[in-house]
Order: C-alpha cells, then structure tokens, then sequence
C-alpha cells in the first residue's frame, strides 16, 4: 500500500480527460439532470470523485442534495425508467474497475448490479418482497448470478444471515419480512446485498430508520463486512457524525454539487467550508444536553430548478461578504486545494477560513 492509499487517495483528486482510469471507481463530471413542469431540476451538477477497493467514502449532506439520485445513478438505476415519467438526463463518466457504465450495454450494467455492485436502502422494506421469504429472496439474489442447485443457494443464504447477525438463522430464513424487526429486517437486507461479494456497496442512509443502539450495530457489521470482503464502500448519511469513524473520506454535497471533500479526520477536525461547520454544529453530540443538540444549519436548501447565483451556500452563509466585491455572489467557487488532498470550493482566503474556524467556530462546537 502506497503512502496515498492511506490518505486521500481513496477520494482521488478531480481529474479530467478521457483516458481510462485506474482506480476501481471514478466519476467524471456526473450531472443527472429531470425535467420536469416546473423547469430543469439539476439534482446533480458535476461530481467528481475516485474510490478504490477496501476504502470506504462517506457522502454527506442535508436532505435534497442529490445523494440519492447520485447512488441511483452509479447503479444505473435512472436508464431504467422507474423514477417518473420523464427519462432523466445523465452526462460524464462513471468507471468501475475499467468499464464506463454510462454508455455501457443496460444489459451488461444490469448483470454489474447484485453482482459486481449493490445498494443498502434505508427502507428494507421497499427491497424485501413482502410476498415471499427472507431465504427465498437471497436464494435467488444469488441464484441470478451463480449456477447452482437450491439446496447449495440456501446453504450459502444461511450463512449470510449468520454473517450479518441473525440469530438461529437455518430457522429464521423461513421468515416473512414482517416477521422481522427493523434492524433485523436491516441486516437480511445486507446479507442479501453482499450474497454475491459485490465489489462496490453502496449503503444510502443504511440507519436513519434504526434507534441509535441498532445503528451502532448496523455500522459496525458494515466495517467488519467491508474489512473481511474488501469491497469498496460509499455510505451515504445526512448525519456527519455516522461517517466520521467509518468513513476514509469524505464529500460533502450542497446544491448537487461536491463543496468539500477530503480525508475523513480533516474534514471532521479541520473543515474549511462554512456549510460542512453548520453541519458539523447540528450533530447530534452524546456529550451535550438534548436542547444544545441539534442546532440546523439556518434557512433552506437551495432549489434545484433555480441554484443561487455565485456560490450556492451564499444566501445562508454568515460569511457571504468576508470575501471581496461581492463575489460570493456572482462567481461560482471552483474546488481548490486547501490541504493536503483536501479540497474546498469558497471565496474566502485560507487565512480567513483558518481565522474563523479556530476563533469562531471550533470553540462552539
Ligand atoms: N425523478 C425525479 N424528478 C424530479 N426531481 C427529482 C427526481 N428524483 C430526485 N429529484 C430531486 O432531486 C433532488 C435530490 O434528490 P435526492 O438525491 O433524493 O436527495 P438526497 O440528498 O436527500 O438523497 C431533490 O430535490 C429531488 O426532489
Ligand atoms: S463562497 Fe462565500 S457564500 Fe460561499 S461558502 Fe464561501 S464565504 Fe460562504
Ligand atoms: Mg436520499
């Protein structure tokens, strides 16, 4: 392992050109883009990043930043047509080890996926068919993609489930999902997803539904997963403190687009962008009273039809006239190196980004 592979490297810096890449995972510039009545919804607007097998990337960000639709993409999953009625517009490049799947065969993406690639949804619900049972569903997730008898599936389904943590699972593999708990119905959802020891998984919101102890579990189980399977992870979380642990990078989205990214500990310990610092002031913290806790980051997410003009965050950035001439404004911020493999896109100096962070912002939190 090379000395970038331990930091920063699984993100990759933002690269361009039509060369092949070679990291196991590279999106290039991906823009999905709906038109709808009301106007173009630009849900994801150019972004880049890289992954490479056995690193985990946390993509964070409030509700409506385009995480979903960015994970839905990855997997191909908007060419399918299910996702209102009018075909979604895609550009840019998504590489997963070699292939680019954007102008792939759907057929051939369709095999990637379950096999090669798979998604944790934080509804196990809307995966799991309700009509039939846990064992049957695993059996043929892997049946899909393996040539082998029923009996050799089950046996293999069975210690999926044990894998992921259900009790007397050659007994409970008869079960319907109903019978089963959230966080029950959670891991059955991940015992399925990695039945076929996909390289690429891809968790969205994987805990939102769960109390905070199941959480903890479901986390845990996906680290240990990861580690023995050494798949590539993206874990996608509105909640900063979910990936600050698990995560070896992480890209924070406003507005569709990536505002900051960087290694998990900079990010966490030493953001420079002024919406990763009002994230970082609404997490819920263990050590602080329940009335201290949640602190929202102030005003709304911008609207996807109409995105601000110059930086996105400005109309509820508190220090959207910090950098000069109004620019904030009318100039859109480009990402820039503001450390080593971390990237930032605002105006500000880093003089002045460093001021705030250390005066203002860090002795609140
Ligand atoms: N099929 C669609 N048609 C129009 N807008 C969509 C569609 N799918 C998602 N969006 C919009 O894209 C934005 C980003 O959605 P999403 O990726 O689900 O956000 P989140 O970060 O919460 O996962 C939202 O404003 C959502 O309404
Ligand atoms: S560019 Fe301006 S508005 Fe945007 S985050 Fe930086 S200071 Fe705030
Ligand atoms: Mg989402």
């Amino acid at each position: 392992m090379t000395e970038l592979s331990k930091s920063g490297a699984a993100l990759g810096e933002p690269t361009s050109g039509s060369a092949a890449p070679t990291s196991f995972l590279e999106v290039r510039d991906l823009k999905v883009h709906f038109p709808t009545d009301d106007g173009l919804v630009k849900s994801v607007d150019g972004l880049s990043f890289k992954l490479e097998k056995g690193k985990t990337l946390g993509i964070v960000g409030e509700s409506g930043s385009g995480k979903s639709v960015t994970s839905l993409g990855i997997m191909g999953l908007h060419t399918a047509g299910q996702y209102g009625k009018r075909k979604a517009q895609i550009s840019g490049e998504i590489w997963l080890d070699g292939t680019e799947l954007l102008s792939a065969d759907p057929d051939h993406v369709r095999k990637l996926r379950g096999r090669e690639m798979a998604m944790i949804f934080q509804d196990p619900l809307s995966a799991l068919h309700p009509y039939y049972t846990i064992g049957q569903q695993i059996v043929e997730a892997y049946r899909i993609h393996h040539d082998v008898s029923k009996k050799a599936a089950k046996k293999r389904a069975v210690e999926m489930l044990d894998r992921v943590g259900i009790p007397q699972p050659d007994k409970r593999i008869d079960s319907y999902p109903h019978e089963f708990s959230g966080g029950m119905r959670q891991r059955a959802m991940i015992a399925m997803s990695l039945v076929n020891n996909p390289e690429l998984l891809i968790a969205d919101e994987p805990t939102t539904a769960l109390d905070v102890t199941v959480q903890a579990q479901i986390l845990d189980l996906i680290r240990d997963l990861q580690t023995e399977f050494g798949s590539a992870v993206i874990i996608i979380t509105h909640d900063l403190g979910v990936v600050a642990e698990l995560a070896d990078d992480i890209l924070v989205m406003y507005g569709g687009r990536c505002i900051e990214r960087g290694p998990a500990e900079k990010v966490f310990y030493e953001p420079r962008h002024p919406y990763t610092w009002g994230l970082l002031g609404s997490m819920p913290r263990l050590d602080r009273e329940q009335q201290e806790r949640l602190i929202p980051v102030k005003g709304s997410p911008p609207s996807l039809i109409n995105i601000p003009s110059g930086c996105a965050f400005n109309p509820r950035c508190p220090y959207a006239d910090v950098p000069k001439d109004n620019v904030t404004r009318t100039v859109r911020p480009e990402l820039t190196e503001v450390g080593s493999h971390h990237w930032a896109a605002c105006h500000m100096t880093q003089e002045q980004r460093e001021r705030i962070w250390t005066e203002e912002i860090a002795p609140k939190l």
